[in-house]
């Protein structure tokens, strides 16, 4: 990583924003040791749009976005859906208010939201879709009673069963479930307090190469009221 000034390298700067790549725009939210992790990016722009292809939006949609950043994929949700529609969460209150400024004069005034998204935004609920732009270990039923039935819940995953970073996309069922399977990686920095250690990392190589490395896809996932349970191939396989 190097720094980056658009006032001092306006050329520099444009060129990375139009790049491919996801551009780090935060890398010590004050919690953290000092530069050591990146912990606000706007995300690589072709994996916003493996994104909003899964999300499958449609106008007058109703988003939940958890994961602010910049605003960048808050506008395209706006773009798609209608900014009336979107919701966006940021735990950083600097984040946060930099991107609504930038939404508003980027003429898509959704709802942005300071607060822990592992909430979500009762508020504003239901939802059609919920997209996090931040991994998670773990997903909060609050997501899944904010959704209607019928509707999905994106989010990238800190796996701890397969090396990659896959995406869960579930649905969400009338009598309060969330059913789905993993995807493809989109290797997104995790929720703060969803880190995973180095132990941790080296634990799930071991165990995923001793289960025969196992394709992402064959992984699936089920959130009752009750907790998570991860299952390979089918639900009544749970993985331990
Ligand atoms: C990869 S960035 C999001 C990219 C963003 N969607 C964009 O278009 O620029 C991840 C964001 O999630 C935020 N975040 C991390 N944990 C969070 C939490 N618990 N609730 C809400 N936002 C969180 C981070 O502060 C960071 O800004």
């Amino acid at each position: 990583m190097r720094p980056l000034h658009r006032a001092e390298d306006p050329e520099g700067w444009r060129a990375e924003v139009e790049s491919n790549r996801s551009v780090v725009t935060q890398v010590d939210d004050g919690a953290t040791e000092r530069g050591k992790w990146p912990t606000s990016s706007s995300s690589a722009p072709h994996i916003m749009a493996l994104m909003l292809d899964q999300l499958d939006l449609r106008s007058g949609m109703c988003v939940l976005e958890i994961g602010t950043g910049t605003g960048y994929n808050a506008a395209l949700l706006a773009e798609l859906t209608g900014a009336e529609n979107v919701t966006t969460v940021e735990v950083d209150v600097s984040l946060a208010d930099h991107a609504k400024g930038a939404l508003d004069s980027a003429g898509y005034p959704v709802t942005v939201v300071t607060g822990d998204g592992m909430k979500g935004y009762r508020h504003n609920a239901p939802y059609d879709r919920i997209i996090a732009t931040a991994a998670v270990r773990e997903l909060p039923y609050a997501w899944v009673e904010q959704t209607r039935p019928g509707g999905l819940i994106l989010a990238p995953w800190v796996a701890t069963f397969h090396p990659d970073e896959p995406l869960a996309k579930l649905t969400v069922t009338a009598d309060g479930r969330a059913e789905g399977r993993f995807g493809a990686p989109a290797w997104f920095m995790p929720m703060r307090s969803h880190r995973l250690q180095q132990e941790t990392i080296r634990d799930t190589d071991e165990r995923w190469a001793a289960s025969g490395k196992p394709e992402a896809s064959r992984y699936g996932i089920t959130v009752t009221p009750e907790g998570q349970r991860i299952w390979l191939d089918t639900p009544d396989n749970p993985i331990g």
